[in-house]
């Protein structure tokens, strides 16, 4: 089955209002160059209204960083659902692996995360499952170990027809913000792997799923990964603060 490309930008804790301008510009001059990829753009959320402002012609979407896992209440400082899609957010990334090690998001509740964006459907939102192995457990031969882990517990309550809605990013925890990207057999193995275990647990609903790759992309190195079997787009952070690198990103993936 032939995926839509899709690029994620993940602009983590950086940006502003004129980057928003510069980036929402530079997506708009290269619409028609850009008709065969789905771009997302993850401000950080306090720069969602300013993206929701920005008028496009093409296939571009926001999405949010993060999300609470509780319809609201008494969670300072936190986001819910219903004001990320209020702010324009069609994709929220889930269990990045900055929000694992610096913000204790346990495998729990990264499932708590998952199961409500999911039962929040009249909004349509995407998840977007970020997974991926620290570099110890690479060494020791336990990355497939590890991502099964991740997807079953993640997706422990998720059904074939919930499928439609979930994005699933692999991002090594070694090549993220370290410039080591994964070669790309090294990603499309995981991938495949990946692929397989969604295959065996959910049969034919498992070919609906964009697998991205993420970790130190950058325009030089994305058409090989991008040229992988298994791999349907990427999950970009640095390079998605520079414009032109991130459209040649976005171009190499369609
Ligand atoms: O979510 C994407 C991010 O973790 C990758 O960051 O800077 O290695 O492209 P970077």
């Amino acid at each position: 089955m032939q995926r839509q490309p899709l690029v994620i930008a993940n602009w983590k804790m950086n940006g502003n209002r004129h980057l928003t301008s510069q980036l929402a510009e530079a997506l708009r001059e290269s619409g028609a160059l850009l008709n065969d990829v789905s771009v997302v753009v993850c401000p950080p959320a306090v720069l969602l209204p300013a993206w929701q402002s920005e008028v496009f012609y093409d296939d571009v979407h926001l999405g949010a960083q993060d999300v609470n896992e509780h319809h609201a209440g008494a969670h300072t400082g936190e986001h819910s659902l219903q004001l990320l899609t209020e702010t324009g957010a069609e994709y929220v990334l889930i269990g990045h692996s900055e929000r694992r090690q610096l913000y204790g998001d346990s495998d729990d509740r990264v499932r708590a995360k998952v199961d409500a964006v999911l039962a929040f459907q009249e909004q349509k939102l995407k998840v977007v499952l970020c997974l991926g192995e620290h570099e110890h457990e690479r060494d020791n031969g336990e990355t497939f170990t590890r991502i099964e882990g991740q997807l079953a517990k993640a997706l422990a309550n998720v059904s074939a027809a919930q499928l439609a809605h979930v994005v699933i990013a692999y991002e090594p925890v070694w090549a993220i913000g370290t410039g080591k990207t994964a070669s790309p057999q090294q990603a499309q193995e995981v991938h495949a792997f990946i692929r397989n275990w969604l295959q065996q647990r959910y049969d034919a609903a498992a070919a609906t799923v964009p697998l991205l790759y993420g970790g130190s992309v950058k325009a030089d190195s994305a058409p090989a990964l991008f040229a992988e079997t298994d791999i349907d787009g990427g999950l970009i952070g640095g390079a998605s603060l520079e414009p032109e690198a991130f459209l040649a990103i976005c171009r190499a993936a369609q």
